[in-house]
């Protein structure tokens, strides 16, 4: 069998276009203009790339955007300053507070400091108890954009057999969440699970978000199911310097029925994503609609 490549870029250029149209109906039909604030603190170059593609996708998706670079010393009273004022300014409906944050400030302090309304990447402790409890919750970007291509390429995930290899906080918890409430058997697997591939059999939606490159082959792969790669790392091939999953891609696609690829799988969906929440999260802001379909 040769796999269906899932084309993650189209899709998030479909995301973007359809967020874009609805920006521009709040702002012709209510005067409202959705805004992003992104708080980066040092400068991890990792971390200005993704800031700075955050930057450019706002703006074209016709929202307003805020950035706030801050030195690499700055202290945790002047951060959580900064987020207090951006908690209680109207004209900002998400923010965004770039990690890893340096070692000297305690990350769930800052992010549990953001208001859970305005918490675009879903990881304040509410948003994390909503989703976990099914209600209406800000979601985590990089899941969320996984579980839209799942609904795209299969409809229903109703009692499909799902394994989440990874258990972050960002990825892998939130990504079984999803799962669990679009109905279907969720394990989630980790570095102590006892034999990962047999477990990874089962699966009729693999999700491979661990950070170990290539590590998901395809003698660990159910013939015919869909494999999800989140991951992105960074190798040395013949030289030369190769983004790859954590899948790997040659023998997983001969397996799978679907796959998506790296780079131009998952990793478009995220700033995607990360827009819907923000026009999302402005549209409850303002008692409005939300967007169909970019959301949970
Ligand atoms: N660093 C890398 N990815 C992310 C993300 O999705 N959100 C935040 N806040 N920081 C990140």
């Amino acid at each position: 069998m040769t796999a269906v490549v899932i084309d993650g870029k189209a899709f998030a250029a479909g995301v973007r276009a359809r967020v874009a149209a609805h920006v521009a109906r709040l702002r012709e039909e209510h005067g409202v203009q959705p805004g992003l604030a992104v708080v980066l603190v040092g400068q991890d170059p990792a971390s200005e790339v993704y800031v700075r593609n955050k930057g450019v996708q706002t703006l074209e998706a016709g929202m307003a955007s805020y950035e706030h670079k801050l030195a690499a010393d700055t202290s945790e009273v002047d951060l959580l300053a900064l987020i207090g004022q951006l908690n209680a300014d109207r004209a900002v409906h998400g923010i965004l507070v770039q990690l890893p944050l340096p070692g000297h400030l305690n990350a769930d302090l800052i992010i549990n400091s953001i208001d859970p309304a305005k918490d675009v990447d879903g990881f304040h402790i509410s948003n994390v108890g909503l989703l976990g409890t099914g209600q209406k919750a800000m979601v985590p970007c990089t899941p969320l954009g996984c579980l839209m291509m799942l609904r795209a390429h299969h409809g229903s995930l109703a009692g499909m057999s799902a394994v989440v290899v990874g258990r972050s906080n960002i990825v892998g918890k939130p990504m079984a969440q999803l799962l669990l409430g679009d109905s279907c058997t969720v394990t989630i697997a980790h570095s102590r699970t006892r034999d990962l591939a047999a477990v990874c059999r089962g699966a009729d939606i693999l999700v491979a978000a661990v950070g170990r490159a290539e590590m998901i082959t395809g003698d660990m792969v159910k013939p015919g199911a869909t494999v999800i790669d989140v991951g992105i790392n960074r190798v040395a091939r013949d030289g030369k310097a190769r983004l790859v999953g954590d899948v790997d891609f040659a023998s997983a696609s001969k397996v799978a029925g679907a796959i998506t690829p790296v780079p131009g799988g998952v990793g478009p969906m995220t700033i995607a994503c990360l827009l819907a929440n923000t026009l999302t999260a402005c549209c409850r802001a303002h008692g409005l609609p939300e967007p169909e379909g970019l959301t949970v």
